[in-house]
């Protein structure tokens, strides 16, 4: 393990991907972590990140005590960046200044003495800076072997005891040689394998789901995203027939995407699948609600009570799908697990800390019933939304599935504007078919977070086709881009493409007159329209 130290802001989770990248597993831990914790996970090695704070600050992140000491006497190298580079300077006898001149963006670095890192890259390398604090006097012991015009100690290294720093983001693509940074800290640095990899991670995380679940039963609620569907994959290859799969058809899904699941889904995986149709109990509990809190409201509530049903069907044993169970058991043993689809950034958010997570991993299936209590089985927590694309790739689970777009649990409940009907659900569900279908045919899958198509339900205008006037309702485009969903932008899709999705859907989707793309950035608005 490669312990990140977070010292605040999103720059720990983007070192942590790229560590794993190099094919190191890695681990984000906070600043407050004491040094003997950190030890007691016997790090390979330590990277320090950057964050907002200036050491000078009352009440900034310092590193925690003794932490300096497991690279001299423990023989775990560091690697300091941006912050963690002036906080290791600091705390070893360096002068950190605050300096007059910010750089921000785009640097270029000129290295003095190559040392370790540095060695056989350019003279000046273009790298991406984000400071206004910097390291004027590296700790003796150092090699200062970078800097920039403003900044005296670009890098520093100290090979006998295995520290090195840099102030600029080697985890920043723009950073010409960051990965080649990282790579030889790792590699050479620190003397890691490269030995994350999927065909690892799904054989271990296969072995620690047998372990953990034994011979008993388990149930997972399949939402048709990648994260249940990879996570009950994965699950079932380690326990086979004693996963039972609840697939819930709330009708508010895509076109195809009930297919994918019941067919695609079960053909790729050879799982148990309990499908609930219950399509029908959503449209007369949303009927006449226009209000966007009040739907999703009712969506997670009646989701929690099918779910519950189909559950308590299963632990009675009477699940359709289910084969005869192993070793001659009877369909009476309790289930006991439930398999969830947590991903380490939620567990990294709410605290890292196994009760806090679970607290918010509950809520990815609306919440659970009290009177059902499962073991949670979360065989994705410490990975990454990027890793369980590979790893769904490694357990042959089809493309469609696996590079799905993410896709809100009210699903085109919330994509109404206006009360939820089923002729309404029909037209929205034909316009957005088209939008996806010509998105994909232009090759831009992969370049677009998030493609909404919104119907304006309650709203008309006017228009002419062929001839005659119509009175029909907008459809809203809502192609963004997104590192994570925290923050977007309207993605500036080509016009032919816009054309064309316009064209068809006025002349193929029957009540939609007029088409229109929303260019608002996240903030100030939300991807979602609901
Ligand atoms: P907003 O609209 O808040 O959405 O910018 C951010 C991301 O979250 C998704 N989203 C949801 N996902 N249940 C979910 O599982 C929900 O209730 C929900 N609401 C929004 C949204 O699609 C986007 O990816």
């Amino acid at each position: 393990t490669v312990l990140v130290v977070d010292f605040g802001a999103q720059y720990a989770q983007l070192i942590a991907r790229r560590v794993r990248e190099c094919h190191v597993y890695s681990e984000i831990v906070p600043s407050t972590m004491p040094a003997a914790e950190m030890l007691a996970r016997r790090p390979k090695a330590i990277i320090l990140s950057g964050g907002p704070a200036s050491v000078y600050e009352k009440g900034a992140p310092v590193a925690p005590d003794g932490l300096f000491d497991l690279s001299q006497r423990q023989g775990v190298p560091m690697f300091g960046i941006c912050y963690g580079h002036q906080v290791m300077a600091q705390a070893l006898g360096g002068t950190v200044e605050n300096s007059d001149v910010a750089e921000f963006g785009g640097a270029t670095v000129t290295v003095s003495s190559p040392g370790m890192l540095f060695a056989g890259l350019p003279h000046e390398q273009p790298v991406w800076m984000s400071h206004r604090d910097c390291v004027s006097r590296a700790p003796s012991g150092f090699t200062v072997t970078a800097s920039t015009d403003v900044t005296p100690v670009a890098g520093m290294e100290d090979l006998e005891r295995g520290l090195f720093g840099v102030q600029f983001h080697p985890e920043v693509l723009h950073t010409a040689h960051g990965m080649e940074l990282l790579r030889r800290f790792l590699y050479e640095g620190a003397g890691c394998r490269p030995n994350w990899t999927m065909v690892n991670i799904a054989d271990e995380s296969i072995e620690a789901v047998r372990e953990q679940v034994g011979h008993k039963r388990a149930i997972c609620a399949l939402s048709g995203g990648v994260d249940s569907a990879v996570a009950a994959a994965l699950v079932q290859r380690a326990i086979g027939d004693q996963l039972t799969c609840v697939f819930v058809d709330h009708g508010l899904l895509r076109k195809g995407e009930p297919e994918q699941v019941e067919k695609d889904f079960v053909a790729a995986t050879g799982v148990n699948l309990h499908v609930v149709d219950a399509q029908d109990r959503f449209l007369a509990a949303l009927d006449g609600v226009a209000d966007p809190e009040e739907k999703r409201k009712i969506i997670g509530r009646e989701f929690i009570r099918v779910f519950e049903e189909a559950a308590r069907e299963i632990v009675r044993g009477g699940s359709r799908g289910s084969s005869p169970q192993k070793g001659g058991e009877d369909a009476a043993e309790p289930v006991e697990f439930l398999v969830q689809g947590t991903l380490y950034p939620d567990v990294v958010e709410s605290g890292g800390g196994t009760g806090a997570a679970n607290i918010k991993s509950h809520h990815n299936v609306g919440g659970l019933p009290e009177d059902l209590q499962f073991k949670l089985v979360e065989p994705l927590r410490s990975l990454f939304k990027d890793e369980v694309r590979a790893l769904g790739e490694q357990l042959g689970l089809p493309t469609e599935i696996v590079w799905r777009q993410p896709f809100p649990g009210p699903g085109l409940g919330i994509r109404i504007v206006g009360a939820v009907t089923r002729d309404r659900l029909d037209i929205l569900r034909d316009a957005d078919a088209i939008a996806r279908e010509e998105l994909t045919n232009a090759g831009l899958d992969r370049d677009i977070w998030q493609f909404p198509v919104v119907l304006l339900a309650d709203v008309r205008s006017v228009g002419v086709q062929g001839d005659s006037r119509t009175y029909g309702h907008p459809i809203v485009l809502r192609p963004v881009t997104s590192e994570d969903a925290m923050t977007a932008d309207w993605a500036k899709l080509p016009y032919e493409l816009l054309q064309r999705i316009s064209t068809r859907i006025t002349n193929e989707v029957r009540e939609i007159n007029r088409v229109t793309v929303d260019i608002t950035s996240k903030p100030p608005g939300t991807i979602e329209w609901e």
